[in-house]
């Protein structure tokens, strides 16, 4: 039985909502059979999920599909009947996170995505191509002789970070102080967050940007951030407040979730060696597998939040002006309507038109970067180490859940090929 609660909602109204148990550990091991419940019980259910928040959920896949689409869905959270949706920010939060692109509808969101689309086309992107696996191959040559790792500390996370910063242009000795502050900021117990440590990290991490920016400014270079300057100032396509809020947004989203691609897949094919065997054997797989991973254990979990900006229905279910939508692309990526036997891992299935990535005006910037890192990342880890093993049980990895999906830590032994 799916544990309720009484929930005071908007404007003092009681109603029953379903807590996403995040305190249970079989829980964050793997939350999909209780994804299944919800999803079988209702096309929209109402939940709490992290930090207390109340939200209609989007559970199967055409309805997510078309809700991604939906204009009358908004990323703007001031509009929001729940006060509570931006109180669950942190305070230095509140006004810069909402001047993103990711958080604005058009106008505003397609004049800032239009300033850096071109640099994250497949084009542009494939050129990056012997930069990544250069990376890649450093990282592994590090930890080939030693025979043990931490597959995320020594490879996972260092390889997009580096990426996304290389492209960007921050510096590598700023690496280990922002990566710190993206942790605090990222990585809070879903039920009892530390809302003054984030807020610290936060207002840290926005005066890192401020002064790299301003450093910039002095001494232009050629990489993104340098290109982003020249459209705040030369060409007043976008104002400061929003330059930092976009070098912001690039950096975190430019290597947080691709760290937990890297992780799920890995892990994922460690608890399922038939699997493995068959990428083992037949490397042309590894394009789709990766599809596979994004769906069958996606970074983005439960999904993304929309408001509704006016009454509309969903599935059939009506939702009010002013509720908190999360649309579920991780529940909705196991819908057996769409994918058949979903909740098996298959890495020769057609598993592209998963939402991993999102879908309609928000889709994914860097779903190409993404791909290209997941492919080459698993692919040579795959290739450079043998007799890959799990040091501790899959189920016993301890792991990011509310968010955010993706083990801490992965613990492997191998032999060096
Ligand atoms: C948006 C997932 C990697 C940059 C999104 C969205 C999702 C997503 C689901 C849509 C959010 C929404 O609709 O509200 C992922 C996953 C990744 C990944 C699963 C890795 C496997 C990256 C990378 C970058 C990036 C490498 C590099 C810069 C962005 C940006 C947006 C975005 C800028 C906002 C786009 C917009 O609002 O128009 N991502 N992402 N992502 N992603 Fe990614």
């Amino acid at each position: 039985a799916e544990p309720a609660a009484v929930v005071t909602g908007p404007g003092g109204r009681m109603s029953e909502s379903i807590v996403f148990p995040y305190g249970d550990p079989a829980f964050v091991a793997d939350p999909y059979p209780f994804y299944r419940e919800l999803r079988e019980g209702g096309p929209v259910r109402r939940v709490v999920t992290v930090r207390g928040l109340e939200a209609w959920l989007v559970t199967r896949y055409d309805d997510a599909r078309e809700a991604l689409t939906d204009p009358r869905l908004s990323n703007d959270l001031r509009l929001a009947t729940d006060p509570r949706l931006l109180e669950q920010l942190p305070a230095a939060e509140r006004d810069a996170a909402l001047r993103s692109m990711i958080r604005l509808d058009p106008p505003d969101h397609t004049r800032l995505r239009r300033l850096v689309s071109q640099a994250f086309t497949a084009r542009r992107v494939a050129e990056l191509e012997p930069r990544v696996q250069e990376i890649t191959d450093r990282l592994l040559d590090a930890i080939a002789p030693a025979g043990r790792a931490d597959l995320i500390e020594d490879f996972a996370l260092p390889l997009p970070v580096t990426v996304i910063s290389e492209l960007l242009g921050v510096p590598p000795a700023d690496r280990d102080g922002f990566q710190e502050w993206t942790n605090v900021m990222l990585t809070q117990h879903p039920d009892r967050p530390d809302l003054a440590a984030m807020d610290r990290a936060w207002r840290r991490m926005w005066a890192y940007l401020e002064g790299l920016l301003a450093a910039k400014r002095t001494d232009p270079d050629d990489d993104l951030l340098g290109a982003l300057i020249t459209a705040t100032d030369q060409e007043q396509r976008l104002d400061e407040g929003e330059l930092v809020a976009m070098a912001f947004l690039l950096l975190v989203a430019g290597y947080v979730t691709t760290v937990n691609l890297i992780g799920n897949g890995i892990a994922a094919l460690l608890a399922h060696p038939d699997q493995l065997k068959l990428l083992r054997d037949d490397p042309g797989l590894l394009p789709g597998a990766v599809e596979e991973f994004l769906r069958w254990d996606g970074p983005v979990d439960p999904g993304v939040l929309r408001v509704a900006a006016e009454d509309l229905e969903i599935g059939g279910v009506r939702v009010p002006r002013g509720a908190t939508v999360i649309v579920a692309t991780a529940i909705a990526d196991r819908d057996p309507g769409e994918f058949p036997d979903a909740d098996r891992l298959d890495v020769t299935r057609p598993a592209g038109a998963h939402l991993a990535f999102g879908h309609g005006a928000h889709y994914c910037l860097g779903a190409p970067l993404a791909r290209l890192e997941g492919r080459i990342a698993i692919g040579t880890a795959l290739r450079r180490l043998d007799d890959l093993a799990l040091a501790v049980p899959y189920a016993e990895l301890s792991r990011q859940a509310g968010g955010l999906r993706g083990p801490h830590h992965l613990p492997v032994t191998f032999t060096a090929a």
